[in-house]
């Protein structure tokens, strides 16, 4: 089934200059960029995005490290986009993920782990939502 999901290169990744790899390594994935955006998050916004983690030990450092820097939240489509990016971005600590994936290539930490990725369709379409009005996905 096409469908839609939410990336978030991260501050790591914008500071790196590894951006251009990360995008290029989606579309060889084939997932076509629905939408796209650079922007520096607020720090209101961080916590906003990230409010399911807020009771986390690490919520406040992750807000922090989102904020440090610029990002590139992207809404992708493809077939099972949501479970497909998942494996290609490889284990949300880049020392557990999979050779090949985009934690694995470009992460460093947990927390430097380049990019985000939607974690379900529901949340998929609330993240979209957050960054995009409907009249700017492609
Ligand atoms: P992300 O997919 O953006 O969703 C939540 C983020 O919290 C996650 O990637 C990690 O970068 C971060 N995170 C998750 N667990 C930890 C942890 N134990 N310590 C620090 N950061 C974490």
């Amino acid at each position: 089934m096409t469908e839609r999901t939410l990336t978030i290169i991260k501050p790591d990744s914008t500071e790196k200059g590894n951006v251009g790899a990360i995008v290029a390594h989606l579309e060889r994935e084939g997932f076509r960029i629905v939408a796209a955006r650079m922007m520096r998050l607020t720090e209101t916004q961080a916590r906003a995005f990230y409010e399911v983690h807020r009771e986390r030990p690490f919520y406040d450092d992750l807000v922090a490290y989102m904020t440090s820097g610029p990002v590139w939240p992207m809404a992708l489509e493809r077939e099972n986009a949501v479970s497909y990016l998942r494996e290609v971005m490889g284990a949300t600590n880049p020392a557990e993920a999979a050779e090949g994936t985009i934690r694995k290539l470009y992460g460093e930490s947990i927390e430097r782990n380049a990019i985000h990725g939607s974690d379900s369709p529901e949340n998929a379409a609330k993240e979209i939502a957050f960054f995009f009005p409907r009249t700017e996905l492609v």
